[in-house]
């Protein structure tokens, strides 16, 4: 029997459900294979929490989560506590400490579901940044209550961060047999930050010349997602670039609840942390239609990283079967189904296969 520690942290809001939901589809994979094990740990770090003790997770959080196989969170934030707070005491220290710096976010429109926009030829990676940038957490307010008050908001961005997920995406590009690598950039108006980004760049693409490579302001590429994701394979951006497009990307899926995201330490020196992209859905939490197909995505990415293969592919098998087949979907994708239902629904299909 080999055994896999996975730390769970549902968060706020639909993270509870379809985590809870995750953990079952798990678990019916373990118990076909019948020679693994997950053995989960359930950490309570939410808002919740933070409104229990006044942090969003304990001193010693990091340290809970270092010797795991995998961290897999739902979603964080809600009502009652600031947005900054949850973002900044929870997901952004796991990214940065465990040096994530990766994050790899598949558009990739799924057999049995329909886009919103025409062109249906969807089906590219975007790695965004995932330690630094614009998300680095400095700047200050000055000034605060008079008429010269201030907000500054700085971005770090460093030749190493820069240059790792450049390669990245190059190398991505490579293992995965694509041939083009897109780089997201707005070096017009951010004059310091994105033309470092273009020069560093510009250096590493040089060393890839069977690549074909171009690069887009983010304003343009964003229109370009729309009007032509057929001519896109790898897209490497920024924090926020990444954030906001891959936002974008899931939207062109059919729902937010679809997309996942792979926060990796390619070294393997930390625990990568696997989520869906989505928030924690206030407005829907506790009514039991949560779409739980970004989470089961994310899952499957969590198998490969785990290089359990057989059992990402056959997750993804089922869950598409179960999209083809139309009639379990939650309300989202235009079904009525309850979270639940998807869950039974792809568990079926597991054991079926
Ligand atoms: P959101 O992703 O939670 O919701 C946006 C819209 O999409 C809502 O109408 C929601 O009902 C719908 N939606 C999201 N996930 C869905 C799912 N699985 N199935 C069906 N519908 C779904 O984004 P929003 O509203 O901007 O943020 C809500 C809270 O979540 C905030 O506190 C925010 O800070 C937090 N958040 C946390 C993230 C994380 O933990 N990684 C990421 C994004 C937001
Ligand atoms: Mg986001």
């Amino acid at each position: 029997m080999k055994d896999f520690t996975i730390k769970l942290i549902p968060g706020d809001g639909i993270g509870v459900d379809v985590i809870r939901e995750g953990r079952k589809v798990m678990e019916a994979l373990a118990e076909k294979h019948g020679g693994i094990r997950f053995r989960f740990d359930t950490l309570p770090w939410s808002c919740q929490y933070y409104l229990e003790t006044g942090r969003m997770m304990p001193e010693d959080g990091l340290k809970i989560l270092a010797d795991c196989d995998s961290i897999l969170l739902g979603a964080v934030g809600f009502p009652g506590v600031p947005d900054h707070v949850s973002l900044r005491d929870l997901l952004l220290p796991i990214r940065v400490n465990f040096d994530e710096y990766v994050n790899l976010r598949p558009v990739k429109l799924l057999k049995g579901l329909s886009s919103p926009i025409k062109n249906e030829n969807i089906d590219f990676v975007v790695i965004r940044e995932n330690s630094e940038g614009e998300y680095c957490g400095k700047g200050e307010f000055s000034s605060v209550g008079t008429p010269e008050e201030k907000a500054v908001q700085n971005s770090v961005f460093t030749r190493k961060g820069t240059e790792r997920i450049i390669r990245y995406a190059y190398e991505y590009a490579l293992k995965t047999n694509k041939t083009k690598v897109m780089s997201a950039t707005k070096s017009n108006a951010l004059n310091y930050s994105m033309v470092f980004w273009d020069k560093i760049f510009a250096e590493i693409k040089e060393q890839y010349p069977q690549m074909e490579s171009s690069q887009m302001h983010i304003d343009a590429l964003a229109g370009y997602f729309i009007m032509h994701p057929e001519r896109l394979e790898v897209v490497v951006a920024s924090n926020l670039f990444g954030d906001i497009l891959t936002d974008l990307g899931s939207a062109m899926l059919g729902s937010i609840g679809i997309s996942p995201s792979a926060n990796l330490n390619p070294e393997g020196k930390y625990p990568s942390m696997f989520e869906p992209i989505h928030g924690s859905a206030p407005d829907i939490a506790g009514k039991g239609i949560a779409n739980p197909v970004g989470t089961f995505w994310a899952i499957a990415m969590m198998l490969e990283h785990l290089k359990l293969n057989e059992e990402a592919r056959l997750l993804m098998q089922a869950m598409e079967k179960v999209l083809a087949e139309g009639v379990i979907r939650t309300p989202d994708i235009g079904g009525s189904s309850k979270t639940e239902e998807v869950t039974e629904a792809v568990i079926s299909a597991i054991c079926a296969l």
